[in-house]
This record gives C-alpha cells, sequence and structure tokens, in this order.
C-alpha cells in the first residue's frame, strides 16, 4: 500500500488504499507513554494520581514482570482500570494501554481475554511485543475483533507493535500495514539488541565504545600528538529511521521506546531528541522524572514554531520562494513548517 501524503496529513490515518480504518487514530500523538507494574501495588497506588499528568498510562504485563506475578499483573490492571475515574476509553486526559504477554508465551492468551472482557471498554491500545510479521497482527486483530464482538464493544482497540527482532524490523513495512488498527511502532532496542547479537548490555541509549574518531591533532611542527577527539554514535539511527519511514508511508506514530539509565537524564533527552527532530511523536517513560523530559522533548520549541508561523505566513498561497532571514524559503520548507505547526496545535488542543 503506498500513497502520496502531504506532511498536513502526516498525522492522519492514510485513506489512499488502505482499509478504512475501524476508527481515527488519536490525533493527538502521544508524548510520553508511561509503564507501570500492575502486579507492585506501591506503583499501582500512584496510578491515580498520574491521570492528566501524562498522555498514556500503560499497565505492564510483559518483561520486567515476574513469571509468578503474571496474574496478580493482569488483575491488578483490571482492578486499577475500574478504580481510576477518567482513566482510558476515548475521553478524559489520559488513555489507557497494556503491554500484552508475547504471543508465544502462555500468558497472553488470558492477558486478552480477561483485559477486553472485563476493561475493554477503557482499554485504548494494546502493545504487542516481538512482533515479526504481518501475521502476528492478523492474529491479534482477529482475536481482539471476537472478543470485542463478545464483550459487545462498539469502539475498537487499537494495536501498537514494539519492533524488537531482526525479522521484525525486516518485515516493518508489512507490520505497519497489516491492520487497520494499527496505532504506531515503539522501538525495542533491549531485545532487538539481543536478538541481533549487538555486543551491548543496555537498554537503549548510546554505548561509549561506539564512536567516531578524529584525525590527531598535529603540533605546529606537523608532528602528531596523541590527543584524538571522539565522538559517540547513535547506535540506533538505522532502526529509528526505517521505523520512521514505514510509519509514515501507513499513517502511523512512530516512538522510541526504553531508555534505562534513569540516572542519565542528559543521555535520555539526547536520544529522545535525536528521536523527535528524525521524526517520532513520543516515547516511554520508565520512571516519573523522564515524563517531564518527553513532554518538553517532544513538544515544538516555541521558537520553532515562531519562526514556522513565520514562513507560513510569507508563503502565501504556498507556492513560490521567498526570502526570509537571509535563507530561502520555498513550497517544500513551507511543507516542513506545517507539520510543526499542526502539531503544535495538536497538542495545545
Ligand atoms: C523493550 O521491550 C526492549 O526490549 O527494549
Ligand atoms: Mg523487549
Amino acid at each position: 500500500m503506498t500513497g502520496q501524503r502531504s506532511p498536513k496529513d502526516f498525522f492522519r490515518p492514510l485513506a489512499v488504499g488502505a482499509p478504512e480504518p475501524l476508527r481515527e487514530v488519536p490525533a493527538r500523538p502521544s508524548r510520553a507513554i508511561h509503564f507501570f507494574d500492575p502486579s507492585n501495588a506501591k506503583m499501582a497506588a500512584k496510578v491515580p494520581q498520574m491521570v492528566g499528568t501524562v498522555d498514556v498510562l500503560l499497565g505492564n504485563l510483559e518483561d520486567a514482570v515476574k513469571a509468578d506475578n503474571k496474574e496478580a499483573a493482569r488483575h491488578g490492571l483490571v482492578q486499577i482500570a475500574r478504580d481510576t475515574a477518567n482513566l482510558g476509553g476515548g475521553s478524559g486526559p489520559t488513555q489507557l494501554w497494556t503491554r500484552i504477554n508475547a504471543l508465544d508465551s502462555p500468558w497472553v492468551l488470558d492477558d486478552l481475554t480477561t483485559l477486553v472482557a472485563e476493561i475493554g471498554d477503557q482499554l485504548d491500545v494494546v502493545m504487542v511485543p516481538k512482533v515479526q510479521g504481518a501475521e502476528d497482527i492478523h492474529y491479534v486483530d482477529r482475536l481482539l475483533a471476537q472478543l470485542e464482538a463478545r464483550a459487545g464493544l462498539t469502539r475498537p482497540i487499537l494495536v501498537h507493535a514494539i519492533l524488537e527482532t531482526a525479522r521484525g524490523v525486516v518485515n516493518i513495512e508489512e507490520i505497519c500495514g497489516a491492520s487497520p488498527r494499527m496505532q504506531g511502532l515503539s522501538l525495542g532496542p533491549a531485545d532487538l539488541a539481543a536478538d541481533r547479537r549487538m555486543k551491548t548490555t543496555r537498554v537503549g541509549g548510546g554505548h561509549p565504545g561506539y564512536v567516531v574518531r578524529e584525525d590527531p591533532v598535529l603540533t605546529s611542527d606537523n608532528v602528531e600528538t596523541s590527543q584524538r577527539r571522539t565522538y559517540q554514535q547513535d547506535l540506533w539511527h538505522y532502526t529509528i529511521a526505517r521505523m520512521v519511514d514505514a510509519c509514515a508511508m501507513h499513517g502511523i506514530y512512530p516512538y522510541y521506546g526504553p531508555f534505562g539509565d534513569i540516572s542519565d537524564p542528559v543521555a535520555c533527552e539526547d536520544q529522545f531528541r535525536n528521536a523527535f527532530l528524525l521524526g517520532c511523536v513520543g516515547t516511554w517513560t520508565l520512571h516519573p522524572s523522564q515524563i517531564d523530559i518527553a513532554r518538553r522533548v517532544f513538544s515544538p520549541s516555541v521558537d520553532d514554531v515562531r519562526h514556522a508561523r513565520r514562513v507560513v505566513a510569507a508563503m502565501g498561497d504556498g507556492t513560490g520562494a521567498v526570502m526570509l532571514d537571509g535563507k530561502m524559503e520555498d513550497d517544500a520548507s513551507l511543507k516542513q513548517c506545517l507539520v510543526m505547526v499542526e502539531l503544535a496545535e495538536q497538542l495545545a488542543g
């Protein structure tokens, strides 16, 4: 499925050649998808106060929840959803998502059957881990359709895939287009690193060993000194760029994933900003301290929006070229500015 899209369409579901969307992908992109473990009583207790402070609250049932706690997490999520006002369901300030267990695990069938039956009217998005190809999305899509029909739900639950296997990366286009339920994709850097047999031990972020080295500094007599500067490169550039292209082509949202070093807000912000500049709309947050970073980084800056509005005004009917502050602006730079202005308006709305 392909289709020419203007930047103004970027945050809308793609219509050309695609099956009709079951419902609009939420017009307001979620900057922070905040993870909590519903089997952890301390974390669960904080959920009600977080409604309105974050775009998405996600009850995690998969990795990071111990095998012995899988049932407690599933039932904890049902309880939290029932007990928390204004959480999920398409209206209200905070969406409710869940990350179900992997499709080859013994828990996933119960995850889906229980959650759709018990809290399907509140559940906005199901995040599916370790997606390998379109067949995984088809399976979840059909199962959701049956469960929604049985529960009498009229509002379909959307699907978000985590890109965390080499095979998933290779099949990225078919995954994005596998169902009109597709809401977006997240990078899963920890599992992806393992699946690719990368030699890292981190959850997201850069690596001090993955560098660009400058030529040695020379003395005035052209003698080599031992000084060499290095710059850390971004391990995730290739995958994020692929994700952004596949998502843009299918009119769904690309997200960064987890950044595990909670003690390093600077590196966290750098990773999030790179992802934002490349086209991602948001990220996961694993600790409350990352929510502010995500909300700030994934919102266009006041200066950028001001500049974008000036270009839009200067370009009149949107064709031709004008000079602004010594720079040439034309139809194509206008389109970039419209992306920025539209995002600012969606976030303000
Ligand atoms: C997330 O699930 C990851 O594997 O990074
Ligand atoms: Mg993972």
